[in-house]
């Protein structure tokens, strides 16, 4: 089961799945870990010798810059796309391209806080709990069907920063779940009058 990781920073969810596959949890490879920007998380995929490779959007359309994804993509065959704090909104033909095999991971409930800075977004709005998502990803941001959530408490003293912190512990865990569930074939992406659904058997 062949995994495309995409990123744009740290790289710790990238890491955390990766650390699941040796110790064979998933039953998966990370066959390349692709990144809009030079950063830690591609820093990590070659220390594990895993193709790193930095695909520079600037001075390209979204289109171009999606169908550079697609090119540099496609030959490895991916089984899934899972994006990991890929800080960029794809092109529909990217999603097309691949379509019900990309997967996101969002630090919220959605379909609250959809976007950026949702950590900050739920202390704004007063929520108790918020948490992490895992989802398909559709041509709508944030919005595809949902494998699996996981809530954390949202305390008085907090800062978007310490939710963050919080959320990204669950984040470590569910995004491997989503996975496995997919690797298993225990839910699928599936077309609906209405839209789209995760299916689960
Ligand atoms: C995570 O919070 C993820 O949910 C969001 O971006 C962050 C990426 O963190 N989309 P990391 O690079 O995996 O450490």
């Amino acid at each position: 089961f062949k995994i495309v990781c995409m990123l744009s920073g740290r790289g710790s969810n990238f890491k955390a799945i990766l650390d699941n596959i040796q110790n064979s949890i998933l039953k998966a490879q990370i066959v390349c870990v692709v990144s809009d920007k030079q950063c830690a998380g591609l820093e990590i995929a070659k220390q594990n010798n895993i193709e790193a490779i930095f695909l520079d959007p600037k001075g390209l359309t979204k289109k171009e810059y999606a169908q550079t994804l697609i090119k540099t993509i496609k030959p490895y065959k991916p089984d899934l796309i899972t994006l990991a704090g890929f800080m960029r909104i794809l092109d529909d033909s990217f999603v097309d391209a691949f379509e019900g095999k990309i997967v996101n991971i969002h630090p919220s409930l959605l379909p609250l806080f959809k976007g950026l800075n949702p950590q900050k977004q739920a202390l704004e709005a007063g929520v108790k709990i918020s948490g992490a998502t895992v989802h398909f990803v559709t041509n709508e941001l944030d919005s595809g069907p949902i494998i699996i959530q996981a809530a954390v408490g949202v305390f008085e003293n907090d800062t978007p920063e310490s939710l963050a912190d919080r959320i990204l512990k669950v984040e470590h865990k569910i995004y491997t779940m989503a996975i496995k569930l997919i690797i298993e074939s225990k839910v699928a992406f599936t077309k609906i009058t209405s839209g789209y659904k995760a299916e689960f058997k």
